[in-house]
């Protein structure tokens, strides 16, 4: 399954937790520089999955490959739950993963301010998140993650403790910075018009114990349509896959 152009290939990926069988016989690849999601109901292995890719989880069956040059090192995370530091303001949040880089104070001030304007944050750089509305939050917490230069971001539902709009309003300007950049983006949600509206490929995992049910090729074009024929017959598609 692997080839040149993937990033990260799963081969035979099984996880149980006792008296529990979680992920059952994952095979996939992660090509370089796509927007790939994987989507399925609640409780069927996604968190795990992103775990197991990512290098947090280490007890499993199968194998994790990154291609030569990467690693796990090359990769940030974004949190369904925001997962700031609550004691730090938003512009120590953005610094925290430069810390480690050895970077000068002056390179990291600057590479602060750039998130904070990428994510028009500026005005808000020196509160505290809980000082920040759900949206504002999760733009940190997307700041945050890009701060590193990362070649791979991990998305575990990054939208779903967001009020609609606000998700709708993120999901774009997301999208607009990511079509920039070359990293590849690895999500996951329960969410199937979401992952259609982002994705270039979607994995459809099953319920437990989660399965690969069909990897899709995502054709529409960008910006995607969301009320057209061609966006309805592909979720009719994934709803089917999902709850086969
Ligand atoms: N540390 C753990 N110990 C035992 N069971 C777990 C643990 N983490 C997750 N699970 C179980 O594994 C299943 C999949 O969990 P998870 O990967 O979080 O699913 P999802 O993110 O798709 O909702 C769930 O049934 C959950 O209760
Ligand atoms: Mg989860």
């Amino acid at each position: 399954m692997e080839n040149k152009n993937s990033i990260l290939t799963l081969s035979h990926v099984s996880k149980e937790f006792p008296g529990l069988r979680v992920l059952d016989d994952i095979t996939l690849a992660v090509r370089h520089g796509e927007f790939f999601v994987i989507v399925g109901p609640s409780g069927s292995g996604k968190s795990t999955i992103l775990r197991i890719m990512s290098g947090f989880e280490r007890d499993f069956h199968g194998s994790v490959q990154y291609a030569s040059g990467f690693s796990t090192r090359d990769a940030s995370f974004v949190f369904q739950h925001f997962a700031l530091f609550p004691w730090l303001t938003v512009a120590q949040n953005i610094e925290f993963g430069l810390l480690s880089r050895h970077r000068s104070i002056a390179k990291r001030k600057l590479r602060v301010m750039e998130e904070l304007r990428r994510f028009r944050l500026e005005q808000f750089a020196h509160n505290f998140p809980r000082e920040l509305s759900g949206g504002q939050r999760q733009r940190a917490g997307m700041a945050r993650a890009l701060a590193t230069d990362p070649k791979i971001i991990f998305m575990d539902e990054p939208f779903s403790e967001l009020d609609s709009f606000t998700a709708e309003e993120l999901r774009k300007e997301f999208l607009e910075i990511w079509r920039h950049t070359d990293i590849t983006i690895i999500m996951v949600t329960h969410l199937i018009e979401e992952a259609l509206e982002l994705a270039d490929r979607i994995a459809v995992l099953t319920a437990l114990p989660g399965k690969v049910e069909a990897v899709l090729e995502n054709t529409l074009s960008r910006p995607r349509k969301k009320r057209t024929p061609d966006f309805f017959h592909l979720e009719d598609q994934l709803y089917r896959l999902v709850r086969p």
